[in-house]
């Protein structure tokens, strides 16, 4: 097959890939009947069907048709702890045999507030919720309430959950409430939107690393910069750090130093299961306290549910103490940037961008700062990569994400750069944009 353009090498890697993966097509297209498109969260779908997984044994998956695959998806950074770490599974199974629906308070959420109060220092007090898009809502909600105002500033790329995204054209799920946008780690352009909307500002709500938007790790400028602006003009800040807490011991916020007044959590602090939170200044807080009047009531029935709690504190403080996540940011980022050293060794436009264990690997020689900076042509080019990763082994997201998990070893980092190293000999004149046309991708 000619696979002289970007078009036709994808159908010729689609082909293997459909070849190779028989009982996982089947499985995709009998679950069509009762899941639109056989799916229930579109970030899992990639053309022309996912992998069906069966198991997971430490950073490894295992799929329908029998494949072992070494996990670079790491459930979009949840997986922090790959999937069979059993100081999390022993406590599970202690906590399985005695009850997990108390209605009641109990002593695991209390043990996990206290662990995350005391790691990140800007959180005085929080509250639990389900997942990281709740505690955004619940971030942005309780900021309308303590300033009496209703805008918010974001950015354009950014993600704060299923009813929060900002892509080009935006989203017609998203909450009602009003947003103004801005574009990442533009300090000079942010600050003069701040000033010119400063009284009616809520918050600025951030991710310190833009996600989705291809894992651009704000500069330190910018960040500081939303610090002093939401102070000059009255506007809460929020960090969303529902990826990024794990980066280091206390998150972004504890590597430069940042105190927002608000910070959301979510994916790794449940150990693996599902949670949210958000918390901050305790005079924010406090309007959550019950034993005062008129407080603010917020529910929510698995708020504390038994498993999450339980998982996430044993996580917290038996696997991923403070010394093992600077552990952790030091080898990752090391073989982040050997992978950088890699793409410079084969004189290819490849990058990966982000920060420790989180990044993106963008066709590009330079870093991406704004997500203006991503071309079409390496937009173009993720799912190829994708698609050959797979058949070699390694799962990395669709649009080229990959989140590295505690399991993993040096012997998986080398599966990595051996798989990169392939994917380029066989598609380098693509990659170099010596041949074919870029095809249009939305
Ligand atoms: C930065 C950020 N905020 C919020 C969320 C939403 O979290 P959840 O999927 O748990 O609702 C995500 C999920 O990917 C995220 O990356």
């Amino acid at each position: 097959m000619n696979t002289n353009t970007i078009t036709s090498a994808l159908e010729d890697a689609r082909q293997r890939y459909c070849a190779a993966n028989p009982l996982s097509m089947a499985a995709d297209k009998a679950a069509e009947k009762y899941l639109p498109g056989g799916n229930t969260r579109t970030v899992l779908h990639y053309d022309p069907f996912p992998l069906t997984m069966t198991a997971g044994d430490g950073a490894e998956l295992i799929d329908l048709d029998g494949h072992r695959y070494l996990d670079c998806v790491g459930e979009f950074s949840a997986g922090l702890f790959g999937h069979s770490n059993r100081i999390i599974t022993s406590r599970l199974h202690e906590v399985l045999d005695n009850g997990v629906a108390m209605g009641a308070p109990t002593v695991y959420e209390r043990e996990l507030a206290g662990l995350l109060c005391e790691r990140f220092p800007s959180i005085e007090q929080l509250r639990f919720c389900n997942s990281g898009t709740e505690s955004n809502i619940m971030a942005l909600s309780i900021a309308r309430v303590t300033t009496g105002r209703s805008k918010f500033l974001a950015f354009h790329g950014a993600y704060h959950g299923g009813v929060m995204i900002f892509p080009p054209g935006g989203s017609a799920l998203n909450i009602p409430f009003d947003f103004v946008l801005a574009d990442y780690n533009d300090t000079e352009g942010t600050a003069q939107l701040i000033r010119e909307h400063g009284d009616e500002l809520a918050a600025v709500i951030v991710e310190p690393i833009l996600g989705a938007g291809g894992n651009i790790p704000g500069s330190r400028e910018f960040l500081e910069m939303l610090r002093r602006l939401t102070r000059e003009v009255g506007a809460l800040l929020i960090f969303d750090e529902v990826k990024t807490a794990r980066i280091g011991k206390a998150g972004i916020q504890g590597l430069l130093d940042i105190d927002p007044d608000l910070t959301t959590l979510g994916k790794f602090i449940g150990g693996g299961l599902p949670t949210g939170a958000f918390g901050g200044k305790a005079e924010i807080m406090a309007n959550f306290n019950p034993k005062q009047k008129d407080s603010l009531k917020h529910a929510g029935t698995f708020n504390n549910n038994v498993c999450s709690m339980a998982a996430g504190s044993i996580a917290m403080s038996e696997v991923y103490t403070q010394q093992r996540a600077e552990a952790f940011l030091a080898s990752s980022e090391a073989f982040r940037i050997s992978l950088n050293e890699l793409f410079a060794e084969k004189a290819v436009p490849m990058y990966c961008n982000g920060f420790g264990s989180i990044f993106a690997i963008h066709f590009t020689h330079r870093p991406i700062q704004t997500t203006t900076d991503i071309s079409p042509r390496s937009r173009a080019l993720s799912p190829l990569l994708h698609m050959e990763m797979l058949l070699q082994g390694i799962l990395i997201c669709n649009r080229g994400d990959l989140f590295l998990s505690l399991p993993m070893t040096e012997a998986h980092y080398s599966r990595v750069r051996v798989a990169l190293e392939a994917f380029i000999d066989r598609h380098k004149p693509l990659i170099l944009g010596e041949i074919g046309p870029v095809p249009d991708v939305a």
